[in-house]
């Protein structure tokens, strides 16, 4: 979380036009308070967004800067603990994405040595800690701030007066963008794809010295490192809403097109890509993923995919991978993730390296951390994703594990999805709305699944409680009678998610409707509330989630909450 940029230029630019708007492409990271520095010693913080901050500071010009946005993790969120922070003298300014796990303790001893905090945060230790070292020079300091310091972080810092910028990296992403005259750092690609498509990406224990001419990288201890420079491509046209209200909704409408180029990558350019992860998944004794969030949900799809074309597979949540899970040389641990960069899941993959576990991943941003660390890794091809909930990308996922267990005599139709995406959202969009208006003051939602259609409940649940805060739960529907059945009273809003044929998951929706539930049938049987058009399974799981996603949206949209930047929330989650 938190997004940080620095740009060194070698002809001044303006704060607002370059350095903010760049500030701007990374503000799903965070977006509870902004601040920006320059080499003439300028430093401007503000709490909120960062459209607001733009309006209300002065416009200046700078050769070198740097800019965070805050997803608050020590100290509140206020314009003190708003990003840079500053030395004692205000002669140095940091931005940090990370956490400093010992900062407690280096404050104690910076403030025995004499400096002045001034803020809550972990991160104002680092200004004072190289302010500390500085008499050796700034190397040095970095070289004793990364031997000193315990736990993560992306660290960009510069001096009133030198036109360089100081990177360092542990863990957090970070990335040096070249464009023409101008070195431009930032959290991910993102900041400056719309300039220039090559980039250097930053490795764990490295820092850097940057101005507008060029760049040197060094390992932690101070030996020079030889970076390779990589290309990516990447659709700019995405990074606007259109006629849209919300990137949202848009988000949800390009569904059928990015499904199309996914399936086309994979049938073309990602075809060798995928025969090596087949082969791979083969040459395992067990294939586990691991995921967080909407990611997980989909490579549940993927468990169930690929156990009933045979192969074993299971998935965890990331963050308790190393709890629960057993993994060895023997196993191929295959890491889902829209950003790539999520920490939990990069956690629990260099727990599973460290057993010898072959590493795989299925990744929506090209150059990631996770696509870094993997053996092999597919790209689901959505596009940038703004919105900080994840649709496009989560139908992409399972289009991409669809796709993979395919191989395995798993059937699905993949020549006619984009068109039934196409049809679910045009023949469901309107009813959802007008839904959206009746539901939109319920405090609670159920939806029920089995099999195939539970983890599409839950991911259908999931978009409710972040997107709308209504208190949604993606049920097992053969559990209910086990507890949950008391939840249900007159006219509890209960989804129900009938994939063809499904007899069981019927008569468990008779049974919460004799309870007195107020059922909405998502399903392919004529007369349902909502129509889903497929028979096949696998693909019924990507079209129900769709109507979770549209409501979601559309309650929120009632209710009136900020429907691509939900409160508490940040889209790459780079802390455990
Ligand atoms: C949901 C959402 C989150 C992410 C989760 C994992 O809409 O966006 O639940 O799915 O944080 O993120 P990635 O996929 O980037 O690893």
């Amino acid at each position: 979380m938190c997004g940080i940029v620095g740009i060194a230029s070698s002809k001044e630019f303006p704060i607002k036009g370059e350095l903010l708007a760049r500030l701007k492409k990374l503000e799903y990271r965070g977006y509870d308070s902004v601040g920006y520095a320059t080499s003439d010693g300028i430093c401007e913080k503000g709490v909120g967004e960062l459209v607001k901050f733009i309006e209300r500071v002065k416009d200046g010009k700078a050769r070198t800067a740097i800019a965070h946005t805050r997803w608050a993790t020590h100290g509140g969120v206020t314009e003190a603990n708003a990003h840079p922070h500053s030395d004692c003298k205000g002669n140095l300014f940091i931005v940090h994405n990370g956490i400093i796990e010992n900062y407690e303790e280096m404050k104690k001893d910076l403030e025995r040595k004499g400096h002045k905090f001034r803020t809550q945060t972990d991160s104002e230790a680092i200004a004072h800690f190289l302010e500390e070292k500085m008499g050796k020079g700034m190397e040095k300091a970095m070289q004793e701030f990364m031997k000193d310091a315990k736990g993560t972080f992306a660290v960009l810092a510069i001096r009133k007066g030198d036109e360089k910028i100081y990177a360092m990296k542990r863990d957090s992403p970070l990335a040096l963008g070249l464009a023409n005259g101008e070195m431009i750092l930032g959290s991910d690609i993102y900041a400056f794809s719309d300039k220039t498509n090559k980039a250097i990406f930053f490795d764990d224990e490295e820092y850097a010295i940057i101005d507008a001419k060029g760049y040197e990288f060094f390992d932690s201890k101070g030996k020079k490192v030889k970076k390779e420079i990589k290309e990516f491509t990447w659709a700019r046209q995405e990074e606007s809403k259109h006629e849209h209200p919300h990137y949202m909704i848009k988000e949800i409408h390009e569904q059928p097109v990015a499904a199309e180029r996914l399936i086309r990558s994979l049938e073309a350019d990602q075809a060798q890509k995928v025969e090596k992860l087949v082969n791979m998944m083969k040459e395992a004794d067990r294939v586990l993923f691991v995921a967080a969030g909407t990611s997980y949900f989909a490579s549940l799809l993927g468990v169930y995919f690929l156990n009933k074309a045979g192969l074993k597979a299971q998935t965890l949540i990331a963050s308790e991978f190393e709890n629960f899970m057993y993994a060895d040389k023997t196993t191929l641990v295959i890491a889902v993730s829209q950003s790539g960069e999520t920490m939990d899941a990069v956690t629990a993959l260099k727990f599973a390296k460290g057993k010898g576990a072959r590493i795989a991943s299925l990744v929506n941003v090209p150059h990631s951390t996770i696509q870094r660390m993997s053996e092999v890794s597919l790209e689901i091809c959505a596009g940038q994703e703004v919105c900080v909930a994840a649709t496009k990308t989560f139908t992409n996922q399972v289009v991409a594990l669809l796709f993979l267990a395919s191989k395995f005599g798993f059937h699905a139709d993949f020549e006619g999805l984009p068109l039934q995406i196409e049809k679910t959202i045009a023949s469901n969009e309107g009813k959802v709305k007008e839904l959206a208006k009746k539901l939109k003051d319920r405090n609670d939602i159920y939806i029920l699944g089995r099999g195939l259609s539970y983890p599409s409940a839950r991911e259908f649940a999931h978009k409710l409680k972040e997107i709308a805060y209504v208190h949604a739960e993606g049920m097992m529907a053969g559990e209910l009678k086990h507890g949950t059945l008391a939840l249900i009273e007159d006219g509890t809003p209960v989804f129900s998610l009938i994939p063809n044929g499904d007899a069981d998951m019927a008569s468990n929706t008779k049974e919460v409707e004799a309870r007195g539930a107020d059922v909405i049938l998502v399903s392919s049987m004529p007369g349902s509330q909502f129509q889903i058009p497929t028979t096949n399974r696998g693909i019924f799981a990507i079209l129900s989630v769709i109507i979770g996603q549209l409501l979601a949206y559309y309650i929120a949209r009632e209710r009136g909450l900020p429907i691509d930047k939900p409160r508490n929330l940040a889209k790459s989650v780079t802390v455990k």
